[in-house]
């Protein structure tokens, strides 16, 4: 069967959107008459109540968004004609459903973007048609729409027409067809209207089955990102996913990304039927002889073309998280059939979508479009989204809830990170480590402020170094004198006053150090981060526990108090959250016990086990 032509509907209830998706339903007989009453109910509000979209229909490997922690209302509903089958996304289009639009508008081929004949053109039909192109729609259909009301005007419409083409032309839309409709009686909708004796176009209907959407699959290259390696038994393994872009065909040489490894094209199934060839849109299973190392996430591609893998870019973001978007802290990234680390290094600016200017931004929140740099954990294949939506196309998923956080297009790559490699240096950790007689790791004190972090660690450096460790202690306040001096107290100035400990915590454990880290870190998801730096066992998280009136009623620094009297803001525990360890390596409860108590059980659970001494190899 042909694809189906995919289009967004853009426009609020208003304009008419649900009626003009009732009538398509309707007319196409692709209703009963209760489905439609329903169609009409949901006009009454913004988010239609349809089925949740999946969101891997922008980025493939996300399968169901529940599991994701978000419910995006975009109703898919889908008609069809003997000439085509069509999916439409009825996306709600209020400015806090920016999210929602760019779901609908990521998959869809066209958008169809509503007016009200006796509105005209308004600033969000000028949003609707910018975030339809940002997330990668590349044709629009003005439908104006309620003609009838304005005694299907002429210059009515083709004043409408005009300026919204003047529109679509800046935001670099191809030629758009414009349509003079009534939804309400079905004319020029589904059946051509004789109100408009001057309108000789074709229905929105028929323009809909017949404007050509497809790329031809001919002259792109061949790109199939590996969804799953099919291995039944030692003698076979056939990689599994569905063609990105242009054709392949048995015989074909192609190159693995990112390992950069050659092989060629021995089999290729559709199901269960083996074919000479496929083409962009088939689910296959290939084989490949030489038989070489692919794994789920590896793109198989054209060996002419291979596929661009980076590990720094620019990209677009539209924010889809209540938690704002803090720079530096680590999320997942699922771009095609790849899952890997991301974070944003800097947001470039923030986009208005009302006229396209760039505005200067720390922060991106919920409904947020946004351009920012974005680093991965390791290089990734990948294509710009403009070139490929099925490689070029990811979101980023919050570590600590598994919602996503964001929807995202790759613009281009940064080079700048090709030209940094990491240089093996001959001293190692090990050597290091055995040369201080001790086991180098990092014990990382998180809690809320007065919980007696400082205490413990001060007292525990104290004792390690009587006992001739190497340690050294890195504290809040003083690396907030230096290193940190340009942040404050909020949550992305702590999301990146963490991230600096923490690097720089890894870096002293690597020089032989045991690093004592005293450091409210407040978020999960940061001491998560920090963890993750260290090899297992070199890391141990140290909940000191005392209750918030316990802080309050020490508060050896005033700073309760103040903040109570709203004298400093975002103070944590008052109006800036503390998240619980939920499963430390070790939980000390300061109103329990003695700083003393507390640095004995702690040492009790350092490992302190010798290495090996030094020898000849020294
Ligand atoms: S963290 O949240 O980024 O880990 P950090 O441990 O560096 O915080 O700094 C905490 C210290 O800064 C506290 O012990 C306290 O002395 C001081 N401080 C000043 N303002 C605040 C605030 N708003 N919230 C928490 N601590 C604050």
């Amino acid at each position: 069967m042909t694809p189906a032509l995919r289009f967004v509907l853009c426009g609020s209830v208003d304009d008419g959107k649900s009626t003009v998706i009732g009538r398509l339903l309707h007319d196409c007989r692709q209703v009963f008459s209760d489905e439609l009453k329903r169609v009409e109910q949901d006009s009454g509000r913004y988010g239609t109540q349809g089925r949740a979209t999946d969101l891997a229909l922008l980025v493939d490997g996300l399968r169901d968004e529940r599991e994701q922690g978000i419910t995006i209302d975009v109703a898919y509903r889908s008609f069809e004609t003997p000439r085509r089958r069509f999916i439409v996304a009825d996306a709600p289009g209020h400015e806090q459903y920016t999210r929602n639009m760019a779901t609908g508008a990521s998959t869809a081929d066209l958008a169809v973007v509503l007016v009200d004949a006796r509105k005209g053109v308004l600033p969000q039909t000028a949003r609707h048609t910018r975030i339809a192109a940002i997330f990668g729609v590349r044709r629009a259909v003005l439908a104006v729409n309620k003609m009838d009301l304005v005694g299907w005007d002429r210059d009515a419409f083709e004043s409408i027409r005009d300026a919204y083409r003047a529109i679509a032309n800046e935001i670099g839309l191809a030629a758009v067809e414009a349509i003079p409709v009534s939804a309400l009686t079905g004319a020029n909708l589904t059946r051509d209207g004789a109100s408009a004796p001057w309108y000789s176009g074709p229905t929105l209907l028929a323009h809909l089955e017949t404007v050509d959407v497809e790329e031809s699959p001919a002259g792109r290259p061949f790109r199939m990102p590996v969804q799953y390696v099919n291995r039944p038994h030692a003698d076979f393994r056939g990689y599994c996913g569905r063609v990105a872009a242009g054709t392949v065909a048995v015989g074909d040489a192609v190159g693995i990304s990112p390992a950069g490894t050659g092989s060629r094209v021995a089999s290729i199934a559709v199901g269960d039927r083996p074919r000479d060839r496929a083409a962009r849109g088939d689910s296959v299973t290939l084989t490949l002889a030489p038989d070489v190392d692919v794994t789920r996430g590896d793109v198989v591609a054209g060996v002419d073309e291979p596929v661009e893998v980076a590990d720094q870019f620019q990209a677009r973001l539209v924010w889809m998280h209540d938690e704002p978007l803090a720079v530096g802290r680590p999320y997942a990234m699922k771009l095609h059939t790849r899952e890997v680390g991301a974070a944003v290094t800097r947001i470039r600016h923030r986009l208005d979508v009302s006229n396209g200017s760039e505005l200067a931004a720390s922060v991106l929140e919920l409904n947020d479009l946004g351009t920012v740099n974005l680093a991965t954990d390791r290089p990734v294949p990948f294509a710009p989204f403009d070139e490929s939506r099925a490689l070029g196309g990811f979101s980023l998923i919050d570590l600590a809830t598994n919602a996503t956080a964001a929807a995202g297009t790759i613009l281009f790559p940064l080079m700048r990170a090709a030209n940094v490699t990491w240089q093996q240096l001959d001293v190692s950790k090990d050597v290091r480590s055995r040369l201080k007689l001790q086991r180098p790791q990092c014990v990382w004190l998180t809690g809320m402020s007065a919980s007696g972090k400082s205490t413990i660690a001060n007292l525990l450096d104290r004792r390690l170094t009587n006992e001739g460790r190497h340690t050294y202690l890195l504290d809040g306040d003083n690396v907030r004198h230096g290193l940190c001096r340009d942040l404050g107290f909020t949550e992305a100035d702590r999301v990146e006053n963490i991230r600096r400990v923490a690097e720089v915590a890894r870096l002293m454990v690597d020089a032989g150090l045991i690093v004592i880290v005293a450091f409210i870190s407040p978020f999960r998801s940061e001491r998560d981060y920090a963890r993750g730096l260290f090899e297992p066992g070199d890391f141990m998280e140290v909940f000191v526990d005392a209750s918030l009136e316990a802080c309050a009623e020490r508060d050896p620094k005033g700073l309760y108090a103040k903040a109570l009297r709203g004298e400093i803001r975002n103070f944590t525990g008052i109006d800036s959250p503390y998240e619980r360890p939920e499963d430390p390596d070790l939980r000390l409860d300061t109103e329990e016990l003695s700083p003393e108590a507390c640095v004995d059980l702690l040492t009790e659970r350092l490992d302190r086990e010798l290495p090996t001494p030094m020898r000849e190899d020294r």
